[in-house]
């Protein structure tokens, strides 16, 4: 059976999402789950865009060891370059080089000719040759440009050394039938093709990504590029896990197999929603909540009767386990700290402990502990970044009469710090106000979403939130059965995120001094501006 590899570029394409801001350890954590999944190809980020860019290729290329390490940069020295500098560490480093080829690109756009574009492209390719044999050449906009100056173009990079040749669907606008027949012609009229590899690169403009990289691969095509849960700019980009598990399902009809293991895909999955804090709708295929759920009764009672009646892939080939009630208040740390381990949580002493307070916690609240109870846990409790804000309680009154106060303690600095609002929006409002308060930074919240993490009325909620302060974005995420705790958590997460990433810093100090006011402290700002 042939390959088709697998490039990843969650966490480039990915992280160019709307909303979606990751900080380093959040980036080199998918980036290590990326490597466990055995993807080919890790597109780690674009280093000349940013500086936090540029440090988190770096980081992964240290430290992240299987997959080959890819960072993007445009045709021109600088970029690739920097680009260069990043990826230098990794054992497999790649450059990913790119200049738009269509016409619309090149009069509106860049405002350069043909023949420049062309002479670009083969220098750039040339350059990056010069430091690794593993050089991309993406052609951006590559299914809108006109299919003889393409081929011209890729035939020429290829002789400039480049080893992979990436086509792209960037805005999303072929069908499958053109994107197969595209891919077909490329292969056909570009005499050199045999000596790079053919790749794709599908956005969802349309709903078709997927499809179009399915008819791609149908055509010759050998690479291909996707995210996980398909998050990307605009509509996103085709998504890895339904790629992957139409290749295994289908493998007769295709004849190709990917390298990936599929029972890391439920757990990616999850963790790249939960650090990007961008939700999987339920009906999402193959990782979507109800992607195995059998609602009407004819389907139930195939399903118990035999499996394949109504399930065309096993959901424990992408590591969904089935919700077993594993724990209960009665279990004790043995059996807590195994079960964890069967579930690939492998924790230090200390956090082990920490897991095991909470889970003690819960288990006074919530009768039966299953394994996503578990995961949601680890997730939660065993925090990645350090806590610049502690939340100690939260009491919030509400009804349907009244206006909503919510009162707050958290610490900071090893001191209690005591707030309260009220909150015409509700009773979450009235909380997020009177941490603004007590912390003294007041950003926007561009998203909340809640969800249960299981069935039943004493299931945990699950709450992410998406805060924007001075064009910075932070995303946070909380768990509790009570939604109004799980609600502050996520708000405290993000805020802890920024005071981590960018730094707070203090103000008014002696000002607050002055007036005898320890409680109320307005005195922390971000160092942002
Ligand atoms: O969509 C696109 O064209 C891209 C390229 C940079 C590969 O993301
Ligand atoms: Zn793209």
């Amino acid at each position: 059976m042939n390959k088709i590899h697998i490039f990843d570029t969650t966490l480039r394409d990915g992280e160019q999402s709307p909303g979606v801001s990751l900080n380093l350890q959040e980036k080199l954590e998918i980036a290590q789950q990326l490597a466990k999944l055995k993807v080919d190809v890790i597109e780690a980020g674009f280093p000349i865009a940013s500086q936090g860019d540029f440090e988190g290729v770096r980081a992964i290329a240290q430290n992240v060891k299987g997959p080959a390490i890819a960072a993007l940069a445009r045709a021109s020295k600088g970029d690739i370059d920097r680009a260069w500098e990043a990826i230098k560490y990794s054992d497999r480093p790649r450059i990913h080089t790119f200049i738009a080829t269509s016409d619309i690109h090149l009069k509106y756009k860049l405002q350069m000719t043909r023949d420049e574009v062309l002479k670009k492209a083969v220098e750039a390719v040339a350059y990056a040759a010069t430091l690794t044999d593993d050089v991309e050449f993406s052609a951006e906009d590559a299914f809108r440009s006109d299919l003889d100056y393409l081929c011209q173009i890729v035939e020429a990079v290829i002789d400039a050394g480049a080893v992979v040749v990436n086509i792209p669907d960037t805005v999303g606008y072929a069908t499958p039938w053109e994107f197969g027949n595209f891919i077909a012609e490329i292969k056909k009229k570009v005499p050199n093709i045999d000596k790079a590899l053919l790749s794709v690169h599908c956005h969802n403009d349309l709903g078709l990504g997927v499809a179009n990289s399915l008819a791609a691969i149908k055509n010759g095509a050998q690479q291909v590029e996707c995210t996980v849960n398909g998050i990307g700019e605009r509509a996103g980009n085709a998504s890895l896990e339904e790629i992957v598990m139409a290749l295994y399902t289908r493998k007769t009809f295709f004849n190709y197999e990917t390298d990936v293991d599929t029972r890391e895909i439920y757990r990616t999955s999850r963790l790249v929603r939960n650090l990007s804090g961008m939700s999987v709708q339920p009906n999402k295929a193959v990782v979507g909540k109800n992607a195995f759920a059998h609602e009407s009764g004819i389907h139930q009672d195939g399903v118990l009767k035999e499996r394949t009646t109504y399930e065309i892939m096993n959901p424990e080939l992408i590591g969904l386990v089935q919700e077993n009630i594993v724990l209960g208040k009665h279990s004790g740390r043995h059996a807590f700290k195994v079960r964890l381990q069967e579930l690939g949580h492998n924790l230090d002493e200390g956090d082990l402990e920490k897991a095991f307070v909470r889970f003690k916690s819960l288990a006074d609240k919530k009768r039966e502990i299953t394994d996503k109870d578990l995961d949601a846990i680890v997730e939660d409790e065993i925090k990645k970044i350090p806590e610049a804000f502690k939340l100690e309680y939260v009491h919030i009154s509400s009804g349907t009469r009244i206006m909503p106060t919510a009162t707050v303690g958290v610490i900071v600095d090893e001191q209690l710090i005591e707030e309260a609002a009220c909150g015409s929006g509700g009773p979450i409002d009235a909380s997020f106000r009177a941490l603004d308060k007590a912390i003294g930074i007041h950003p926007t919240l561009e998203n909340f979403a809640l969800n249960a993490i299981t069935g039943g009325r004493d299931a945990m909620g699950e709450v992410n939130v998406t805060l924007k302060h001075h064009e910075n974005v932070f995303t946070g995420r909380g768990i509790s059965t009570d939604i109004m705790e799980a609600s502050v958590k996520a708000y405290i997460n993000a805020l802890n995120k920024l005071a981590y990433e960018i730094g707070v810093e203090k103000q008014n100090e002696g000002e607050e001094q002055e007036n005898g006011n320890d409680n109320h402290r307005k005195d922390l700002s971000c160092t942002c501006r």
